[in-house]
């Protein structure tokens, strides 16, 4: 699949809230199709080094090709695993890290990986295909009661209760295989508003659960703040409230403790002009810290 699929999101904002020294080194926690990474090579020198890091292994392939540069080096990890791959790589310490959360075009438009209300596919949803978990494991095997939580917790779901009922009656007569057999009962059961497909909250709730995407996030930046020398920073574009809520606390929580000076009290939204040409940064909230 083309790399271009995946429009980087507020590259420009990154870039100067991340502020790379050209002899740094960089930590580019989300890869993906190397957007954010292929600027960030562009402000580093001979001597600048960048690691870029994705759990998704067809992700870091198309950023081989896509980098193809002696100064980066690509590993498939996940951000629980940052010190450890630094470890191996004996890099004590960074100049900045970039999470730029969530799942790429590569993987959304890819109908087999199972992420698209669309897909025919059986839901799957991991980001790592050796992953244990699968969207089908949560949709047939969780509890009414488990399935609101994720949906109000995760996509914040004002239709959490009915939608987990109906999932449940549903599949004591059926299981619940595909993506667009999912997609096709949420439609049935709430109303469409406006252009977004009614199922893009649960959809997303369930990848935010299969993946473990909060306790990775909580790890990730807990991990990176160590890893960071003095003066370093790490930026987060996060795309739903629940993920946004743990980076502004975080933050908080480390300015108050003297870690950390918050860069950006409000977070950066991506400008009309963006949102119009790529409607997927409508959500976008990006967010930055320096380590004291
Ligand atoms: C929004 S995309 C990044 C796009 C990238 N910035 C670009 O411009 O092409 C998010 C990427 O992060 C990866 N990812 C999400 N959670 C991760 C985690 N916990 N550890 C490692 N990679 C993760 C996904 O597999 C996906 O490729």
């Amino acid at each position: 699949m083309d790399y271009k699929i995946h429009i980087p999101v507020m590259v420009k904002e990154v870039m100067e809230l991340l502020n790379p020294v050209s002899h740094g080194t960089y930590v580019d926690a989300t890869v993906g199709c190397a957007g954010h990474s292929l600027e960030i090579l562009k402000r580093l020198d001979h001597q600048g080094r960048l690691i870029g890091i994705d759990r998704d292994e067809s992700a870091i392939e198309i950023s081989k090709e896509v980098l193809n540069d002696s100064r980066v080096i690509l590993k498939k990890a996940k951000f629980s695993q940052l010190k450890e791959v630094l470890k191996e790589l004996n890099i004590d310490s960074i100049d900045g890290i970039i999470f730029d959360l969530g799942v790429s075009m590569l993987q959304l438009k890819d109908f087999s990986r199972g992420f698209s209300f669309y897909s025919n596919e059986n839901l799957d949803m991991r980001m790592d295909q050796t992953g244990a978990l699968t969207a089908w494991d949560v949709v047939n095997k969780y509890s009414e009661k488990e399935l609101e939580r994720i949906f109000k917790e995760y996509g914040d779901e004002p239709f959490a209760r009915r939608i987990a009922r109906q999932i449940v009656r549903q599949r004591v007569k059926k299981t619940i295989d595909t993506c667009k057999e999912l997609a096709d009962l949420i439609e049935r059961v709430i109303p469409r508003h406006g252009r977004l497909h009614p199922a893009t909250q649960v959809f997303q709730a369930i990848r935010i659960e299969v993946n473990k995407e909060i306790d990775e996030l909580i790890e990730g930046l807990s991990q990176a703040l160590e890893l960071l020398k003095s003066g370093g920073r790490i930026c987060v574009i996060s795309y739903h409230s629940g993920e946004d809520r743990v980076v502004k606390n975080f933050f908080r929580e480390k300015q108050q403790n003297g870690i950390v000076r918050v860069l950006t009290k409000k977070p950066i939204l991506p400008s009309l002009e963006e949102v119009s040409q790529n409607p997927s940064s409508r959500s976008a909230r990006l967010r930055g810290g320096e380590k004291v």
